[in-house]
Protein backbone atom coordinates (compact mmCIF):
# COMPACT_ATOMS: atom_id res chain seq x y z
CA UNK A 1 0.00 0.00 0.00
CA UNK A 2 1.20 3.08 -0.94
CA UNK A 3 0.72 5.87 0.94
CA UNK A 4 1.87 9.52 0.29
CA UNK A 5 1.42 12.34 3.32
CA UNK A 6 0.70 15.72 2.60
CA UNK A 7 1.20 18.24 5.69
CA UNK A 8 2.70 21.93 6.18
CA UNK A 9 5.26 21.07 8.35
CA UNK A 10 7.73 18.14 9.28
CA UNK A 11 11.22 18.11 11.29
CA UNK A 12 13.72 18.71 10.38
CA UNK A 13 12.96 20.89 7.41
CA UNK A 14 10.68 23.10 9.33
CA UNK A 15 8.84 23.42 12.83
CA UNK A 16 6.14 25.62 14.38
CA UNK A 17 4.71 22.75 16.20
CA UNK A 18 3.81 19.18 17.29
CA UNK A 19 2.65 18.40 14.10
CA UNK A 20 6.26 18.91 12.75
CA UNK A 21 7.58 16.43 15.09
CA UNK A 22 4.87 14.02 14.23
CA UNK A 23 5.34 14.15 10.61
CA UNK A 24 8.69 14.38 11.36
CA UNK A 25 8.35 10.51 12.69
CA UNK A 26 5.33 8.55 12.03
CA UNK A 27 6.57 8.22 8.21
CA UNK A 28 10.08 6.69 9.09
CA UNK A 29 8.00 4.00 11.61
CA UNK A 30 5.77 3.16 9.09
CA UNK A 31 8.28 2.30 6.46
CA UNK A 32 10.03 0.39 9.02
CA UNK A 33 7.01 -2.51 8.05
CA UNK A 34 7.11 -3.93 4.93
CA UNK A 35 3.27 -3.95 4.66
CA UNK A 36 2.88 0.04 3.58
CA UNK A 37 5.48 2.68 1.90
CA UNK A 38 5.16 6.26 3.06
CA UNK A 39 6.50 9.23 1.37
CA UNK A 40 5.57 13.10 2.63
CA UNK A 41 5.12 16.44 0.44
CA UNK A 42 5.57 19.77 2.16
CA UNK A 43 6.17 23.14 0.87
CA UNK A 44 9.70 24.73 0.05
CA UNK A 45 9.41 27.37 2.25
CA UNK A 46 12.73 29.40 2.20
CA UNK A 47 14.12 28.44 5.29
CA UNK A 48 14.24 25.18 4.39
CA UNK A 49 16.20 26.21 1.03
CA UNK A 50 18.18 27.65 2.95
CA UNK A 51 19.08 24.95 4.73
CA UNK A 52 18.74 22.24 2.40
CA UNK A 53 20.26 23.61 -1.11
CA UNK A 54 22.56 21.26 -1.46
CA UNK A 55 20.71 17.99 -0.78
CA UNK A 56 17.25 18.92 -2.12
CA UNK A 57 17.11 18.04 -6.56
CA UNK A 58 14.79 19.34 -8.79
CA UNK A 59 12.41 16.37 -10.08
CA UNK A 60 9.67 17.98 -11.78
CA UNK A 61 7.91 20.89 -13.28
CA UNK A 62 4.39 21.82 -14.45
CA UNK A 63 1.51 24.54 -14.05
CA UNK A 64 -1.25 25.29 -11.88
CA UNK A 65 -4.03 27.50 -11.66
CA UNK A 66 -5.68 28.84 -8.93
CA UNK A 67 -8.61 31.01 -10.60
CA UNK A 68 -7.04 33.24 -13.52
CA UNK A 69 -3.61 32.95 -11.81
CA UNK A 70 -1.00 30.74 -13.99
CA UNK A 71 1.61 29.53 -11.42
CA UNK A 72 4.75 27.40 -12.39
CA UNK A 73 5.30 24.85 -9.80
CA UNK A 74 9.26 23.12 -9.19
CA UNK A 75 9.07 19.82 -7.16
CA UNK A 76 12.42 18.66 -5.31
CA UNK A 77 12.97 15.89 -3.74
CA UNK A 78 15.08 14.18 -1.20
CA UNK A 79 15.65 10.94 1.17
CA UNK A 80 16.01 11.52 4.59
CA UNK A 81 16.74 8.96 7.54
CA UNK A 82 15.09 6.18 4.36
CA UNK A 83 12.32 8.37 3.88
CA UNK A 84 11.19 9.41 0.51
CA UNK A 85 9.94 13.59 0.33
CA UNK A 86 8.62 15.73 -1.90
CA UNK A 87 8.73 19.51 -2.15
CA UNK A 88 6.31 22.13 -3.62
CA UNK A 89 8.07 25.18 -4.70
CA UNK A 90 6.74 28.36 -5.99
CA UNK A 91 8.82 31.83 -5.45
CA UNK A 92 5.75 33.81 -4.84
CA UNK A 93 3.94 31.65 -2.05
CA UNK A 94 6.26 29.97 -0.43
CA UNK A 95 9.70 32.67 -0.32
CA UNK A 96 9.00 33.98 2.81
CA UNK A 97 10.30 35.13 6.17
CA UNK A 98 7.43 33.16 7.69
CA UNK A 99 5.72 29.96 7.17
CA UNK A 100 2.51 31.15 8.40
CA UNK A 101 1.05 34.32 9.46
CA UNK A 102 0.00 36.16 5.80
CA UNK A 103 -3.16 37.36 4.80
CA UNK A 104 -3.20 35.16 1.59
CA UNK A 105 -2.63 32.17 3.79
CA UNK A 106 -5.81 30.69 2.94
CA UNK A 107 -4.76 31.13 -1.14
CA UNK A 108 -0.90 29.83 -0.16
CA UNK A 109 -2.45 26.53 1.00
CA UNK A 110 -5.32 26.54 -1.99
CA UNK A 111 -1.83 26.13 -4.15
CA UNK A 112 -0.16 23.60 -2.47
CA UNK A 113 -2.91 21.71 -2.59
CA UNK A 114 -3.70 22.10 -6.58
CA UNK A 115 0.19 21.57 -6.99
CA UNK A 116 0.06 18.09 -4.94
CA UNK A 117 -2.82 17.11 -6.88
CA UNK A 118 -1.49 17.69 -10.37
CA UNK A 119 2.03 16.17 -9.24
CA UNK A 120 0.03 13.08 -8.28
CA UNK A 121 -0.42 11.65 -11.86
CA UNK A 122 2.70 12.38 -12.52
CA UNK A 123 4.56 9.82 -9.99
CA UNK A 124 5.57 7.19 -12.10
CA UNK A 125 7.76 5.07 -9.55
CA UNK A 126 4.54 5.61 -6.91
CA UNK A 127 1.31 5.27 -7.56
CA UNK A 128 -0.64 6.49 -4.45
CA UNK A 129 -2.90 4.30 -3.54
CA UNK A 130 -3.85 6.47 -0.12
CA UNK A 131 -3.72 10.13 0.12
CA UNK A 132 -3.50 11.13 4.22
CA UNK A 133 -3.37 14.76 4.39
CA UNK A 134 -2.90 16.84 7.71
CA UNK A 135 -4.73 19.77 9.50
CA UNK A 136 -6.30 22.37 7.39
CA UNK A 137 -3.38 23.88 5.07
CA UNK A 138 -3.71 20.34 4.01
CA UNK A 139 -7.24 20.00 3.95
CA UNK A 140 -7.71 20.56 0.37
CA UNK A 141 -5.94 18.05 -1.57
CA UNK A 142 -8.30 15.60 -0.28
CA UNK A 143 -11.22 17.73 -1.52
CA UNK A 144 -9.63 18.77 -5.25
CA UNK A 145 -8.83 15.12 -5.40
CA UNK A 146 -11.92 13.92 -4.98
CA UNK A 147 -13.62 16.27 -7.25
CA UNK A 148 -11.57 16.81 -9.84
CA UNK A 149 -9.89 13.09 -10.33
CA UNK A 150 -13.21 11.29 -9.57
CA UNK A 151 -11.87 8.32 -11.96
CA UNK A 152 -8.75 7.64 -9.39
CA UNK A 153 -10.24 5.91 -6.71
CA UNK A 154 -8.36 7.21 -4.71
CA UNK A 155 -8.64 6.72 -0.61
CA UNK A 156 -8.25 9.30 1.61
CA UNK A 157 -7.71 9.93 5.16
CA UNK A 158 -7.71 13.43 7.22
CA UNK A 159 -6.03 13.68 10.50
CA UNK A 160 -6.98 16.69 12.76
CA UNK A 161 -4.18 17.58 15.13
CA UNK A 162 -6.01 20.40 16.46
CA UNK A 163 -9.32 21.41 15.40
CA UNK A 164 -8.82 25.37 16.60
CA UNK A 165 -7.06 26.32 13.75
CA UNK A 166 -9.38 25.77 10.46
CA UNK A 167 -8.19 28.22 7.43
CA UNK A 168 -11.01 30.10 6.97
CA UNK A 169 -11.63 32.72 4.24
CA UNK A 170 -14.14 35.15 2.73
CA UNK A 171 -16.98 33.61 0.58
CA UNK A 172 -15.88 35.22 -2.50
CA UNK A 173 -12.81 33.12 -2.75
CA UNK A 174 -14.82 30.22 -3.97
CA UNK A 175 -15.13 31.74 -7.44
CA UNK A 176 -11.52 33.58 -7.30
CA UNK A 177 -9.10 30.90 -6.31
CA UNK A 178 -11.21 27.59 -6.37
CA UNK A 179 -11.46 26.58 -9.90
CA UNK A 180 -14.37 24.59 -8.83
CA UNK A 181 -18.31 24.24 -10.28
CA UNK A 182 -20.37 26.55 -8.01
CA UNK A 183 -22.18 23.45 -6.72
CA UNK A 184 -19.57 22.27 -5.44
CA UNK A 185 -19.64 25.16 -2.94
CA UNK A 186 -21.74 23.16 -0.01
CA UNK A 187 -18.49 21.13 0.68
CA UNK A 188 -16.16 23.96 1.87
CA UNK A 189 -19.31 26.28 3.16
CA UNK A 190 -19.54 27.01 7.01
CA UNK A 191 -21.13 29.73 8.32
CA UNK A 192 -21.64 31.73 5.63
CA UNK A 193 -17.68 31.45 5.20
CA UNK A 194 -15.29 28.74 3.53
CA UNK A 195 -13.41 26.59 5.84
CA UNK A 196 -10.39 24.26 5.08
CA UNK A 197 -11.05 21.82 8.03
CA UNK A 198 -14.85 21.82 7.12
CA UNK A 199 -13.74 20.59 3.58
CA UNK A 200 -11.29 17.82 4.87
CA UNK A 201 -13.96 16.68 6.96
CA UNK A 202 -16.65 16.62 4.42
CA UNK A 203 -14.53 14.79 1.67
CA UNK A 204 -12.08 12.30 3.55
CA UNK A 205 -12.98 8.55 3.55
CA UNK A 206 -11.65 8.16 7.14
CA UNK A 207 -11.55 11.19 9.76
CA UNK A 208 -8.49 10.43 12.45
CA UNK A 209 -7.35 12.43 15.52
CA UNK A 210 -4.58 12.00 17.67
CA UNK A 211 -5.87 10.87 20.81
CA UNK A 212 -9.22 8.55 21.25
CA UNK A 213 -10.35 10.93 24.19
CA UNK A 214 -10.03 14.09 22.22
CA UNK A 215 -12.06 12.04 18.88
CA UNK A 216 -14.59 12.37 21.45
CA UNK A 217 -14.83 15.68 22.99
CA UNK A 218 -14.28 17.12 19.10
CA UNK A 219 -18.05 15.89 19.02
CA UNK A 220 -19.24 18.12 21.14
CA UNK A 221 -20.15 21.52 21.50
CA UNK A 222 -17.57 22.79 23.97
CA UNK A 223 -14.43 21.28 22.07
CA UNK A 224 -15.69 21.43 18.56
CA UNK A 225 -14.64 24.59 17.35
CA UNK A 226 -18.46 24.74 15.62
CA UNK A 227 -17.49 21.38 13.80
CA UNK A 228 -19.51 19.09 16.10
CA UNK A 229 -21.72 18.60 14.17
CA UNK A 230 -20.64 18.09 10.86
CA UNK A 231 -18.21 15.59 13.12
CA UNK A 232 -21.64 13.61 14.52
CA UNK A 233 -22.81 12.95 11.16
CA UNK A 234 -19.58 11.44 10.32
CA UNK A 235 -19.14 9.94 13.09
CA UNK A 236 -18.83 6.14 12.18
CA UNK A 237 -15.53 7.43 10.09
CA UNK A 238 -14.07 8.79 13.07
CA UNK A 239 -10.96 7.67 15.11
CA UNK A 240 -8.36 8.78 17.50
CA UNK A 241 -5.00 7.18 16.98
CA UNK A 242 -3.13 8.20 20.38
CA UNK A 243 0.66 9.72 18.64
CA UNK A 244 4.09 8.27 19.67
CA UNK A 245 7.21 10.04 20.03
CA UNK A 246 10.63 8.94 18.74
CA UNK A 247 12.56 7.58 21.53
CA UNK A 248 15.71 7.21 19.78
CA UNK A 249 15.83 10.91 19.58
CA UNK A 250 14.42 11.98 23.59
CA UNK A 251 16.59 9.51 24.74
CA UNK A 252 18.12 10.73 28.54
CA UNK A 253 21.24 8.23 28.19
CA UNK A 254 22.09 9.19 24.83
CA UNK A 255 21.25 13.33 24.65
CA UNK A 256 23.82 15.14 24.10
CA UNK A 257 22.45 18.22 25.32
CA UNK A 258 22.47 17.49 28.62
CA UNK A 259 25.30 18.15 31.04
CA UNK A 260 24.91 15.08 32.31
CA UNK A 261 23.20 11.91 30.08
CA UNK A 262 21.91 9.35 32.30
CA UNK A 263 20.11 5.96 32.69
CA UNK A 264 18.83 6.29 35.99
CA UNK A 265 16.76 9.12 37.45
CA UNK A 266 18.93 8.96 40.63
CA UNK A 267 21.90 10.75 40.71
CA UNK A 268 22.20 12.60 37.39
CA UNK A 269 19.11 14.27 37.56
CA UNK A 270 20.86 16.18 40.14
CA UNK A 271 23.57 17.13 38.52
CA UNK A 272 21.86 18.00 35.66
CA UNK A 273 19.93 20.34 37.89
CA UNK A 274 22.31 21.72 39.60
CA UNK A 275 24.03 22.68 36.42
CA UNK A 276 20.54 24.03 35.20
CA UNK A 277 20.13 26.12 38.35
CA UNK A 278 23.67 27.88 38.20
CA UNK A 279 23.02 28.34 34.21
CA UNK A 280 19.20 30.10 34.82
CA UNK A 281 20.72 32.05 38.31
CA UNK A 282 18.29 30.07 40.67
CA UNK A 283 19.85 28.78 44.12
CA UNK A 284 21.57 25.38 43.53
CA UNK A 285 19.99 23.33 45.49
CA UNK A 286 19.33 19.68 44.34
CA UNK A 287 16.78 19.36 46.91
CA UNK A 288 14.45 21.60 46.13
CA UNK A 289 11.65 20.16 43.98
CA UNK A 290 11.49 21.68 40.32
CA UNK A 291 8.49 22.29 38.70
CA UNK A 292 8.69 23.28 34.85
CA UNK A 293 6.80 24.06 31.91
CA UNK A 294 8.15 24.36 28.37
CA UNK A 295 5.44 25.39 25.94
CA UNK A 296 3.83 27.93 23.77
CA UNK A 297 2.17 30.97 25.98
CA UNK A 298 -1.07 30.18 24.63
CA UNK A 299 -4.14 29.97 26.22
CA UNK A 300 -4.53 26.54 25.13
CA UNK A 301 -1.17 25.02 27.62
CA UNK A 302 -3.43 26.19 30.62
CA UNK A 303 -1.52 29.82 31.43
CA UNK A 304 -4.53 31.54 32.86
CA UNK A 305 -4.58 28.58 35.40
CA UNK A 306 -1.35 29.07 36.43
CA UNK A 307 -1.56 33.13 36.37
CA UNK A 308 -3.84 32.05 39.25
CA UNK A 309 -1.99 30.52 41.57
CA UNK A 310 1.78 30.86 40.65
CA UNK A 311 2.61 33.44 43.54
CA UNK A 312 0.64 30.81 46.37
CA UNK A 313 2.36 27.60 45.00
CA UNK A 314 5.55 29.73 45.21
CA UNK A 315 5.49 30.28 48.93
CA UNK A 316 6.47 27.27 49.32
CA UNK A 317 10.01 25.55 48.85
CA UNK A 318 10.09 24.82 45.15
CA UNK A 319 12.09 26.13 41.77
CA UNK A 320 9.71 26.89 38.87
CA UNK A 321 10.83 27.21 35.54
CA UNK A 322 8.76 28.39 32.26
CA UNK A 323 10.46 28.39 28.69
CA UNK A 324 8.27 29.51 25.62
CA UNK A 325 6.96 32.18 23.80
CA UNK A 326 3.72 33.66 22.67
CA UNK A 327 0.90 36.11 23.69
CA UNK A 328 2.02 39.02 24.86
CA UNK A 329 -0.26 39.00 27.91
CA UNK A 330 1.56 35.71 29.22
CA UNK A 331 4.55 36.98 28.26
CA UNK A 332 4.31 39.81 30.35
CA UNK A 333 2.56 38.64 33.48
CA UNK A 334 5.02 35.80 34.07
CA UNK A 335 8.48 38.17 33.11
CA UNK A 336 7.03 40.04 36.01
CA UNK A 337 5.88 37.12 38.03
CA UNK A 338 9.49 36.18 37.73
CA UNK A 339 10.74 39.74 39.33
CA UNK A 340 8.81 39.46 42.20
CA UNK A 341 9.76 35.76 42.59
CA UNK A 342 13.43 35.95 41.20
CA UNK A 343 14.72 33.27 43.46
CA UNK A 344 11.85 30.80 42.63
CA UNK A 345 10.69 31.45 38.87
CA UNK A 346 12.34 31.65 35.67
CA UNK A 347 10.80 32.74 32.63
CA UNK A 348 12.96 32.65 29.85
CA UNK A 349 11.15 34.04 26.98
CA UNK A 350 12.24 32.06 23.76
CA UNK A 351 13.17 29.16 22.31
CA UNK A 352 16.39 26.87 22.73
CA UNK A 353 16.36 23.18 21.81
CA UNK A 354 19.10 22.22 24.11
CA UNK A 355 18.17 24.34 26.85
CA UNK A 356 14.64 22.47 26.61
CA UNK A 357 16.32 18.99 27.05
CA UNK A 358 18.21 20.19 29.83
CA UNK A 359 15.36 21.47 31.76
CA UNK A 360 13.22 18.70 30.93
CA UNK A 361 16.05 16.15 32.05
CA UNK A 362 16.65 18.40 35.22
CA UNK A 363 13.35 19.03 36.40
CA UNK A 364 11.19 16.65 39.03
CA UNK A 365 7.85 17.85 37.63
CA UNK A 366 6.13 19.10 34.00
CA UNK A 367 3.75 20.89 34.64
CA UNK A 368 0.69 20.68 31.59
CA UNK A 369 -2.90 21.84 32.79
CA UNK A 370 -3.99 22.35 29.24
CA UNK A 371 -7.59 23.80 28.27
CA UNK A 372 -7.54 21.07 25.70
CA UNK A 373 -4.87 18.95 24.02
CA UNK A 374 -5.79 16.92 20.87
CA UNK A 375 -2.72 14.75 22.13
CA UNK A 376 0.49 16.45 23.35
CA UNK A 377 3.74 15.43 23.06
CA UNK A 378 5.39 17.24 25.68
CA UNK A 379 4.59 15.16 28.78
CA UNK A 380 5.20 12.14 26.41
CA UNK A 381 9.43 13.40 26.71
CA UNK A 382 8.76 14.29 30.00
CA UNK A 383 8.14 10.77 31.05
CA UNK A 384 10.85 9.84 29.13
CA UNK A 385 13.15 12.24 31.13
CA UNK A 386 11.68 11.16 34.02
CA UNK A 387 10.23 14.11 34.73
CA UNK A 388 6.38 13.20 36.50
CA UNK A 389 3.70 14.61 34.54
CA UNK A 390 1.08 17.25 36.29
CA UNK A 391 -1.94 17.04 33.64
CA UNK A 392 -5.43 18.08 33.06
CA UNK A 393 -7.73 15.31 32.18
CA UNK A 394 -8.38 16.41 28.48
CA UNK A 395 -7.53 14.96 25.18
CA UNK A 396 -4.49 13.25 24.73
CA UNK A 397 -3.15 13.85 28.32
CA UNK A 398 -5.79 11.84 30.15
CA UNK A 399 -4.74 9.24 27.52
CA UNK A 400 -1.39 8.88 28.28
CA UNK A 401 -1.11 10.43 32.00
CA UNK A 402 -2.91 8.18 35.47
CA UNK A 403 -3.05 10.04 38.24
CA UNK A 404 -0.86 8.05 41.04
CA UNK A 405 -3.07 6.33 43.55
CA UNK A 406 -1.08 6.19 47.12
CA UNK A 407 -2.99 3.23 48.36
CA UNK A 408 -2.16 0.72 45.24
CA UNK A 409 1.16 2.20 43.95
CA UNK A 410 -0.83 2.68 40.52
CA UNK A 411 -0.28 5.68 38.16
CA UNK A 412 2.61 7.51 36.07
CA UNK A 413 1.70 11.31 37.16
CA UNK A 414 -0.91 13.76 38.60
CA UNK A 415 -4.08 15.14 37.20
CA UNK A 416 -7.45 17.05 37.83
CA UNK A 417 -10.56 16.81 36.10
CA UNK A 418 -11.81 20.56 35.94
CA UNK A 419 -10.88 23.72 34.32
CA UNK A 420 -10.20 25.37 37.94
CA UNK A 421 -6.62 27.42 39.13
CA UNK A 422 -7.09 25.67 42.83
CA UNK A 423 -8.41 22.42 41.69
CA UNK A 424 -4.63 22.94 39.87
CA UNK A 425 -2.96 24.26 43.28
CA UNK A 426 -4.58 21.76 45.13
CA UNK A 427 -3.01 18.87 42.74
CA UNK A 428 0.94 21.11 43.00
CA UNK A 429 0.49 20.81 46.40
CA UNK A 430 -0.36 16.98 46.70
CA UNK A 431 2.78 16.28 44.46
CA UNK A 432 5.00 17.95 46.85
CA UNK A 433 3.82 16.03 49.44
CA UNK A 434 4.33 12.61 47.77
CA UNK A 435 7.71 14.19 46.34
CA UNK A 436 8.77 14.18 49.93
CA UNK A 437 7.80 10.76 51.00
CA UNK A 438 10.36 8.12 49.13
CA UNK A 439 8.67 5.05 49.48
CA UNK A 440 5.44 6.80 47.34
CA UNK A 441 8.45 8.83 45.62
CA UNK A 442 10.05 5.61 44.01
CA UNK A 443 6.68 3.76 43.06
CA UNK A 444 5.87 6.66 41.28
CA UNK A 445 8.91 6.56 39.26
CA UNK A 446 8.63 2.62 39.10
CA UNK A 447 5.48 3.13 37.15
CA UNK A 448 7.32 6.40 34.71
CA UNK A 449 9.69 3.46 33.91
CA UNK A 450 7.36 1.62 32.52
CA UNK A 451 5.15 4.52 30.55
CA UNK A 452 6.18 3.78 27.06
CA UNK A 453 4.75 5.90 24.26
CA UNK A 454 6.86 5.15 20.84
CA UNK A 455 5.33 4.97 17.89
CA UNK A 456 4.84 0.91 16.82
CA UNK A 457 1.16 0.43 18.50
CA UNK A 458 0.10 3.89 16.42
CA UNK A 459 2.25 2.61 13.26
CA UNK A 460 0.33 -0.45 13.48
CA UNK A 461 -3.25 1.12 13.71
CA UNK A 462 -3.01 3.25 11.13
CA UNK A 463 -1.88 0.26 8.89
CA UNK A 464 -5.04 -1.46 10.14
CA UNK A 465 -6.64 1.98 8.76
CA UNK A 466 -5.25 2.37 5.58
CA UNK A 467 -5.86 -1.72 4.75
CA UNK A 468 -9.39 -1.14 6.07
CA UNK A 469 -10.03 1.37 3.11
CA UNK A 470 -8.09 -0.68 0.26
CA UNK A 471 -10.43 -3.68 1.12
CA UNK A 472 -13.32 -1.67 1.04
CA UNK A 473 -12.71 -0.27 -2.30
CA UNK A 474 -12.11 -3.17 -3.71
CA UNK A 475 -15.61 -4.29 -2.56
CA UNK A 476 -14.67 -6.87 0.20
C1 LIG B 1 -1.01 19.86 17.80
C2 LIG B 1 -1.75 19.64 19.10
C3 LIG B 1 -0.99 18.68 20.01
C4 LIG B 1 -0.57 17.42 19.25
C5 LIG B 1 0.21 17.82 17.99
C6 LIG B 1 0.65 16.63 17.15
O1 LIG B 1 0.13 20.64 18.03
O2 LIG B 1 -2.00 20.86 19.78
O3 LIG B 1 -1.80 18.30 21.10
O4 LIG B 1 0.23 16.63 20.07
O5 LIG B 1 -0.60 18.65 17.18
O6 LIG B 1 -0.43 15.81 16.75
Amino acid sequence: TRVLFVASEASPFVKTGGLADVIGSLPQALNKRNDVQVRVVLPLYQETLDKWEDTIKEFLSFTVDVGWRHHHVKVYQLFHQDTHYYFIHNDYYFSRHQIYGYDDDGERFIFFCQAVCAMLSKLEDFPVDILHAHDWQAALSIAFSKIQYPDWQLQTVYTIHNLKYQGIMQKYAFSDLFNLAPDHIAGFEWNGLLNCMKAGLFHADKITTVSPTYAEEIKTHYFGEGLHSILNERHQDVSGILNGIDIEEYNPMTDSALVCPYDHAGNSKRSNKKALQQQLGLPVNADIPLYVMVSRLVEQKGFHLVQRIIDEFLTEDVQFIILGTGDHEFEDYFYHAACRNHSKLVTYLGFSESLARQIYASSDFFVMPSLFEPCGLSQLIALQYRSVPIVRETGGLKDTVQAYNEHNLSGNGFSFPNYNAHDLLHVLRYSLQIYHDETQWKALHHNIDKSSFNWQQSADAYVQLYHSLIKSQKGE
